[in-house]
């Protein structure tokens, strides 16, 4: 929390304490020192950006008296016992130099242990990050997998440097990390996830589809697919907020552009996006997604179904004006989502 005084550009940006009231969170704060990381124009816009959304996450819920009152840096270090990390811990640490190094790296992780854990089949019992089958050929190969070839690689040097940590283990240690260091929240997690083999890896189809033709249609499918997982209406509009982060690439996916202007920071930007801007069809010769007036954001037909279909819609409404309870739903869900499909798991400390 003391990295928030050494930024003199938060004091300058955040809103006066009497507007704050009592909504001081930790994942706010965290997400407030991530800012002050970024470089200075980046910082700005975050800022500029969520005055305009009114996206409470990115200015909100700094208590600046506590920041204030916070011991210096340099005295806290030094006050600091010496602690020995564990390997997860100093995996943790090389994954957040490889995020910080290129802060687009951290979606693209994120996407990478979603996707390890989404192949859950709670009926089957078969799927999910327990084998950590994305990192072969087979299972990158699906379509929805495509470009997460890549984010397999980012990670082979720390595999390299902790043999005993399995890949299961590390593609899920890599989407937590990435996720607090783009000031998201802290997410539970846990470690002893063991490596299989590639006859273990799923059918193709099992991720959930941005298009079924009609909102309808799209709406049931996604129920259909996250429920599949175990997940409920609720749960869905939770995770989906992960789309505040990244972009999509038409050399992957086939759509193109970022959901919110902030694509390093995990904000609630993506429901107030749904629900305050005007979405109308791309004109282009790609497959069919939407833009807002300026045309530099995005949304998928799957994105949209969240604000067409009331039951979702609700949430949404929810976590655009309540990003304590996003943070604190979207770490619930992703923590599950993680453990999809493994089995004999520790809770493991990770910072
Ligand atoms: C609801 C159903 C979902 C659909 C249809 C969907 C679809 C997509 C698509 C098409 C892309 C673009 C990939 C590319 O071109 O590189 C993408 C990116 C992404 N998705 Fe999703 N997604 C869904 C749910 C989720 C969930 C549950 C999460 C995480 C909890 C997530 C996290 C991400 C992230 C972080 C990216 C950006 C990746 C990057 O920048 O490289 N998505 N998604």
């Amino acid at each position: 929390m003391w990295i928030i005084i050494l930024c003199p550009a938060m004091l300058a940006f955040a809103p006066p304490a009497a507007t704050l009231g009592g909504a001081a969170c930790g994942a706010a704060r965290v997400h407030l020192a991530m800012v002050c990381e970024q470089p200075a124009p980046t910082r700005r816009t975050a800022f500029q950006l969520a005055g305009a959304l009114g996206v409470a996450a990115a200015t909100g819920a700094l208590d600046r008296q506590a920041a204030l009152a916070a011991p210096p840096a340099a005295a806290a270090a030094a006050a600091a016992p010496k602690r020995k990390l564990s390997e997860y811990q100093k995996a943790a640490v090389e994954i957040k130099q490889l995020v910080k190094a290129d802060p687009n790296k951290g979606p693209t992780l994120v996407r990478l242990a979603w996707h390890s854990s989404g192949t859950y089949d709670k009926a089957q019992r078969d799927g999910g990050s327990g084998p950590g089958t994305i990192r072969f050929k087979e299972e990158l190969a699906h379509g929805a997998n495509a470009g997460l070839g890549a984010a397999v690689g980012w990670l082979e040097p720390i595999k390299r440097k902790h043999p005993k940590l399995s890949y299961a283990d590390l593609f899920t240690l890599a989407g937590v990390v990435s996720i607090v260091q783009m000031g998201g929240p802290a997410v539970p997690w846990k470690s002893g996830r063991v490596d299989g083999k590639p006859a273990q890896v799923t059918p193709d189809g099992r991720l959930p589809a941005a298009d079924k033709g009609a909102p309808k249609a799209t709406a049931a499918a996604l129920r259909q697919t996250f429920g599949r997982m175990g997940f409920n209406d609720q749960e869905i509009v939770a995770l989906s907020g992960a789309h505040a982060l990244g972009r999509c690439h038409p050399d992957a996916s086939g759509y193109a552009g970022p959901w919110t202007p902030t694509p390093t920071l995990l904000t609630t930007a993506y429901y107030s996006l749904l629900l305050n801007e005007k979405w109308t069809p791309k004109k282009w010769d790609g497959p069919l997604q939407y833009e807002e007036r300026s045309g530099k954001l995005m949304m998928l037909p799957s994105d949209l179904t969240l604000v067409q279909d009331a039951r979702f819609a609700k949430y949404v409404r929810l976590y655009a004006k309540d990003s304590k309870r996003f943070y604190a739903d979207f770490s619930a869900a992703f923590a599950k989502l993680l453990e999809l499909g493994a089995e004999g798991l520790t809770p493991t400390s990770y910072v």
